[in-house]
C-alpha cells in the first residue's frame, strides 16, 4: 500500500480503488483478448471533480495513467501496457434531460451508446452514431476514438455529433465547453482537437451531443452480388437513387460461414455469392418500395431479401453485426481497420489474401465493413507469432493503395509504429508539440497513438 493508493482512496472512496488482482482483471484485458497488461490499480471516480483530483494526485506522484471507457476498443488503447493507474470512467453515467429545441443532450463519459439512444428516442429524437458494441461502448470512449459505425453515411462519425466537451487536463485543470452553441468562432476548437485524440491529451468527462431526427420507418435489404466491383455498382445506384439511404455495408462468403455457424443463422440465399451488401433506408414513411425499385433496376443484384418489420430488420442486420463476435469466437484476431478510396477497394480485396499468405501461410483473413466509406475491417485469424509481420505487410499494401492505417478504431498501441504510413513527418512533429504542450510529463496514455 503506497501513499498514492491511500490518497486515491480518500478521493473516490476505498471501494473504488481496486488493487487486488482478481478485481483488476476485467479491466486489464481488451475485448479481443489480444491486449493485456497489469495496472498499478484501477480507480473509478464518479464526477468530473473526482477525475480532476485523481489526475492531480497522479501528476504529483509522476504516475502514468491509462483511461478506459466501456473497454470495447480494438487497438489496445484502453488497457494498461504495464504499471499505469487505470482510470475507469464507467461511473460518470449521468444523462441530462434532452433539450428538444436545440436537439442536444449532455451526457457523462460513462453513458453507454444504448442508454443514450433510448434516452434520445424517448424524446422523439435519435443519436446519429450506431455500432454493434452499443450495449457497452461509452460516450467518452467513442469521442476519444472518433468512433464511426454503420450510420456514418447519413450522419458522419462521432466528431460530427459533438457540440462541446468537458475535459480534464493531466494537471487536473478542468476545461468546460458545454453550451452547444450552433455558431461560435472564438478561437481554437478544443472539442474537435480532443475528438480522436485517444485519451492522449485530456480525459473527456462529459459531452454536449447533437441529436438527429428519429426516423421510425426502416427497411433493410441483404443483397447477393458477384464481388467487390458489383457491390460498388450497387452502392453507386443506391447513392444516386435512395434519398433515405442510411447504411451500406459489405461482407464476404467466408465471414458469412463463420457468422452462420456462430449465430445459427440459415443461408440467406439458395446460391452462394461473391459478396453480400446490406443496404438500409430510414425515413418517416416505409422506404421498402424505394429499395425494391432500386434493386430491380440494378444489374449488379444477383438475389436480395428485404425486411421492414422489427424481427426482419434484426435478422438481416445480424448477418453483418455478428461478424465481430463470430470472428473472436474462432480465435484471437489481428484486427486491422483500414480505409481506401473506393476506386482502390476491389484491388485491395483481391491482393489481400496473397499479401497475408506471403508472411503467414496458415492465416486467413475475414473481411467485412462499411462499404460506403471504403472502410474494411480485416480480421486475420491464425497469424500467431507472425501477427506483427502480417500487420506490417497489410498496412503497407493499404498505404500503396492510398489508404489509411486506421479508419475508425484509432491507432492505439496496436498501430502506433505504423503511423508514418498515414501521416507526414511534419504532421507527426506537430502532433508531438501539441502533446507536449498539454501533457508535458507524458503521463496520459503513454505509448498510444504517437510512435515511441
Ligand atoms: C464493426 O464495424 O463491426 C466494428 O468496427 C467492429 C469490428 O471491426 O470488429
Ligand atoms: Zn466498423
Amino acid at each position: 500500500m503506497t501513499d498514492l493508493e491511500d490518497e486515491l482512496r480518500a478521493l473516490v472512496g476505498a471501494g473504488h480503488v481496486l488493487v487486488d488482482g482478481d478485481l483488476r482483471a476485467p479491466y486489464e484485458t481488451d475485448w479481443t483478448r489480444r491486449f493485456t497488461g497489469t495496472a498499478r490499480c484501477v480507480v473509478r471516480p464518479a464526477t468530473t471533480g473526482e477525475v480532476a483530483a485523481v489526475l492531480r494526485a497522479c501528476a504529483a506522484a509522476g504516475a502514468p495513467i491509462v483511461v478506459q471507457g466501456g473497454n470495447t476498443g480494438l487497438v489496445g488503447a484502453g488497457v494498461p501496457a504495464g504499471g499505469e493507474v487505470l482510470v475507469s470512467l464507467a461511473r460518470l453515467d449521468r444523462l441530462e434531460p434532452v433539450d428538444e429545441v436545440e436537439a442536444q443532450v449532455t451526457a457523462g463519459a460513462g453513458v453507454t451508446l444504448e442508454k443514450l439512444q433510448a434516452h434520445a428516442r424517448a424524446a422523439g429524437l435519435d443519436f446519429g452514431v450506431d455500432l454493434a458494441a452499443r450495449s457497452a461502448a461509452t460516450v467518452g470512449g467513442m469521442i476519444a476514438t472518433n468512433a464511426g459505425g454503420i450510420r456514418v453515411l447519413r450522419h458522419g462519425s462521432m466528431r460530427a455529433q459533438v457540440a462541446g466537451v468537458e475535459a480534464v487536463l493531466p494537471d487536473g485543470t478542468v476545461l468546460t465547453r458545454l453550451s452547444g452553441l450552433a455558431k461560435d468562432n472564438t478561437g481554437y476548437d478544443l472539442t474537435q482537437l480532443l475528438a480522436g485524440s485517444e485519451g492522449t491529451l485530456a480525459v473527456v468527462t462529459r459531452a454536449r451531443l447533437r441529436l438527429v431526427p428519429l426516423l421510425p420507418a426502416r427497411a433493410v435489404a441483404l443483397v447477393a452480388v458477384a464481388g467487390t466491383g458489383a457491390a460498388l455498382d450497387l452502392l453507386a445506384a443506391a447513392r444516386s437513387r435512395l434519398a433515405t439511404l442510411s447504411a451500406a455495408e459489405i461482407f464476404y462468403p467466408d465471414g458469412l460461414d463463420l457468422v452462420r455457424a456462430y449465430a445459427r443463422l440459415p443461408a440467406p440465399f439458395g446460391e452462394p455469392a461473391g459478396a453480400y451488401v446490406v443496404l438500409e433506408c430510414a425515413g418517416r414513411t416505409d422506404p421498402t418500395d424505394e429499395i425494391l425499385e432500386t434493386l430491380s433496376t440494378c444489374d449488379a443484384v444477383l438475389d436480395a431479401t428485404v425486411a421492414s418489420d422489427r424481427a426482419g430488420l434484426d435478422r438481416l442486420w445480424s448477418y453483418r453485426e455478428s461478424h465481430t463476435e463470430a470472428v473472436s469466437a474462432a480465435g484471437v484476431p489481428t484486427k486491422l481497420d483500414v480505409c481506401v478510396p473506393l476506386g482502390e477497394l476491389s484491388a485491395l480485396v483481391t491482393e489481400l489474401p496473397g499479401t497475408v499468405a506471403a508472411v503467414a501461410p496458415d492465416a486467413r483473413v475475414i473481411t467485412f465493413g462499411h462499404l460506403n466509406e471504403g472502410n474494411l475491417h480485416l480480421n486475420v485469424l491464425g497469424a500467431g507469432e507472425r501477427a506483427e509481420q502480417v500487420t506490417d505487410a497489410v498496412l503497407r499494401l493499404v498505404a500503396a493503395h492510398r489508404g489509411t492505417i486506421s479508419s475508425e478504431h484509432g491507432v492505439g498501441r496496436a498501430k502506433a509504429p505504423w503511423l508514418p504510413l498515414s501521416r507526414t513527418p511534419e504532421e507527426i512533429a506537430a502532433m508531438r508539440r501539441i502533446k507536449a504542450a498539454l501533457d508535458p510529463a507524458g503521463l496520459l496514455n503513454p505509448g498510444v497513438l504517437l510512435p515511441a
